[in-house]
């Protein structure tokens, strides 16, 4: 039997937190197992998170990611439409991710979470990976989807290095994110949008920053959609790809939101950052205005993540 071992660890808050993905390879049997010492309690329909007690808190097979390095890859391919169990009522898209992350401090690395919705499907909104818990980190994680592939839910969260894929809305939810160095890859077909933040208040402290990411793909696209009359959505440092639609942004059609959304691009570059055909009300900001988007005191960072 050979096994292959890969461990990450990464400091949060006080304590170590320690993930080790461990890979067995037992003739084609492949399992990852991830262990961490400070989750807390909770269950979900698709990961059981047992307090720290040795045991594994999520197990599931891997596969081969083509290049002869086997990297695990989470996969489903529920939609918003499949019905539940419930009276055969409709999930609904929040109801839909292959991978719900519900406890704090999760951290994750080198892994793939992909929902796998089939394209020319009926109400194909279909989350890959949910966050509905505070101060969790991806590190170079792929995510993966079409409508809605990652449920950016709730919390403050740090993507770094990761890539998201997806055609409509891809990036969405109310959480206060930063996306550090991550590639946002389009599969648009006629239309669609990167981020749907949703925030309905200006009491919410909330919002998605991107800094020196890369918007790639194959489909022409929106950098956001306000999804709430005070949606904050900013790209500080990207390079664009020409596959941005030169308006850039939508107030969802509904023209109140133009006064209280945040929508702005600080000093990005490449073809599709040219702002002249920029809806009028979004913002080329100012270095001062750009300040606080830009690095991890954003997500309050000094107060949890300590990076090594
Ligand atoms: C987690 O494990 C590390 C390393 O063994 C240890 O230093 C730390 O105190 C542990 N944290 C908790 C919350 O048990
Ligand atoms: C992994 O795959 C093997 C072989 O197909 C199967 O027997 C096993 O139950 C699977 N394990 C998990 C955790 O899905
Ligand atoms: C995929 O999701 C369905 C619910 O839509 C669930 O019943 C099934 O167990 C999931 N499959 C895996 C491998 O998690
Ligand atoms: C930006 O786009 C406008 C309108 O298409 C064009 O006239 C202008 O030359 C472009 N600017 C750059 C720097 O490419």
């Amino acid at each position: 039997m050979k096994r292959v071992f890969h461990t990450t660890i990464i400091m949060v808050d006080k304590f170590l937190l320690l993930i080790k993905l461990v890979m067995e390879i037992q003739q084609q049997f492949k399992v990852l197992l991830i262990w961490s010492n400070k989750t807390t309690h909770k269950e979900s329909r698709f990961i059981y998170i047992p307090e720290f007690t040795g045991k594994p808190m999520m197990m599931m097979n891997v596969t081969d990611s083509g290049s002869g390095i086997l990297l695990p890859v989470i996969t489903n391919s529920t939609k918003a439409s499949d019905k539940g169990s419930w009276e055969g009522q409709e999930l609904g898209m929040s109801n839909t991710a292959t991978l719900w992350v519900q406890s704090n401090f999760f951290c994750a690395t080198a892994l793939t979470v992909e929902n796998l919705v089939e394209k020319d499907g009926d109400r194909r909104q279909a989350v890959a990976l949910r966050v509905d818990s505070d101060k969790a980190v991806f590190y170079q994680v792929k995510v993966v989807g079409e409508q809605d592939t990652l449920l950016d839910n709730k919390g403050t969260h740090y993507f770094y290095q990761s890539y998201i894929q997806g055609s409509v809305d891809f990036i969405c939810g109310q959480a206060k994110s930063l996306f550090h160095e991550c590639v946002l890859y389009s599969i648009a077909e006629d239309s669609g949008a990167i981020a749907a933040h949703h925030r309905n208040s200006a009491e919410e402290d909330t919002g998605f920053s991107f800094v020196n990411c890369r918007i790639k793909g194959n489909g022409r696209i929106l950098l956001g959609r306000a999804w709430g009359e005070y949606s904050t959505t900013t790209y500080s440092f990207c390079e664009m790809d020409d596959i941005i639609n030169p308006i850039g942004w939508s107030d969802w059609n509904v023209p109140s939101r133009q006064q209280n959304a945040v929508f702005g691009e600080y000093q990005c570059y490449g073809k599709g950052s040219n702002r002249t055909g920029r809806v009028e009300w979004s913002k080329e900001l100012s270095s001062e205005e750009a300040m606080p988007f830009l690095d991890t005191n954003y997500i309050n960072g000094d107060q949890w993540l300590r990076l090594q």
